[in-house]
């Protein structure tokens, strides 16, 4: 499995939203890594690290009056379901967690470009209406790596 490592093609543009995404990606790599001894205090650890991501697009979104039930709001809320699934799971089943857990990457680079983007992008043309989003091209890149990248 090929290791999805930072770079400035995963950057939105938006320096606040590039740090947390950042965070998420190594608490992602330190779950993926853990033994299984540490497993679910590094699921914890994701756990947190993902809401804290979630709630500053949220806040993002109510900025821009998204609407409550956005398809971006319920992918929120579905992978924090998951995640929180794989807590109890990793104290018994440990293989099956990790299966889970290595999903992570592809599902962090796929809400990325198909979710993230576009918020950051929607953020960006409300704060400069005149100007074009310098980074929306990213968006045709991203897509590309995804479809590239066999992780
Ligand atoms: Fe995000
Ligand atoms: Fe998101």
């Amino acid at each position: 499995m090929q290791r999805l490592e930072w770079s400035s093609l995963l950057e939105t543009g938006i320096a606040e939203m590039d740090a947390s995404h950042r965070t998420l990606l190594q608490a992602i790599h330190a779950t993926i890594d853990a033994d299984a001894g540490s497993l679910p205090r590094r699921i914890a650890d994701l756990l947190a690290a993902l809401a804290a991501d979630f709630a500053a697009e949220e806040a993002m979104m109510d900025h821009l009056h998204y609407p409550t039930d956005h398809d971006h709001r319920a992918a929120h809320r579905r992978a924090l379901a998951a995640l929180q699934h794989a807590l109890p799971v990793a104290q018994g089943d440990v293989q099956s967690a990790r299966v889970l857990l290595e999903r992570l990457p592809r599902w962090f680079l796929g809400h990325l470009s198909a979710m993230d983007l576009p918020l950051a992008v929607a953020f960006e043309r409300a704060a400069h209406p005149h100007s074009a989003p310098p980074h929306a091209c990213l968006r045709v890149e991203l897509a590309r790596l995804l479809q590239e990248q066999s992780i």
